[in-house]
């Protein structure tokens, strides 16, 4: 199982939901991250989301920003869009209903009926990344006891 999250500048939200996804899956699970722009291309993760990871134990340290290729629906299973921007972006470039299908957004597993986005951080203070840190943990929770139980 190859999973990806992807926000739009891969240095705040993606990078977090990465860090915690791949702390509460086993390492036979492939978790990886990436931006729909590529502003930031192989810079560390912003300071703020690198101080909150920490806070609860999680090293982000190791990632570095990419941008998000067609290739990359060869590679995963699941992409983990963070709003609904990015979820637009991604399914744009989709080549195939298959492709398509791999995408949602990472809130609906948490809200499955409603269209809810990880809001951007990136220009907010502390506060907006201990938000973004809650949010995607309670969804990795999800997508982790999922993954746990072999369900979808
Ligand atoms: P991210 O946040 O998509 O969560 O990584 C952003 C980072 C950088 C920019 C926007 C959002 N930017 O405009 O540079």
């Amino acid at each position: 199982m190859k999973i990806l999250m992807v926000c739009l500048g891969n240095i705040c939200r993606s990078p977090l939901a990465e860090g915690i996804l791949k702390a509460k899956v086993s390492s036979d699970i492939y978790v990886d991250s990436a931006g729909t722009a590529g502003y930031h291309v192989g810079e560390l993760p912003d300071k703020r989301s690198v101080m909150v990871a920490q806070k609860y134990g999680i090293d982000i340290t190791d990632q570095r920003s990419r941008k998000f290729s067609v290739a990359d629906f060869d590679h995963f299973d699941r992409i983990y869009a963070m709003d609904e921007s990015n979820y637009q972006t991604i399914v744009s470039l989709a080549r195939n209903k298959e492709e398509a299908d791999k995408v949602t957004m990472i809130l609906q597993e948490l809200f499955p009926k409603e269209k809810l986005s990880v809001p951007d951080p990136y220009y907010g203070g502390d506060q907006g990344f201990e938000n973004v840190y809650n949010m995607l943990d309670e969804a990795c929770e999800i997508i982790a006891s999922k993954i746990n139980t072999n369900e979808r």
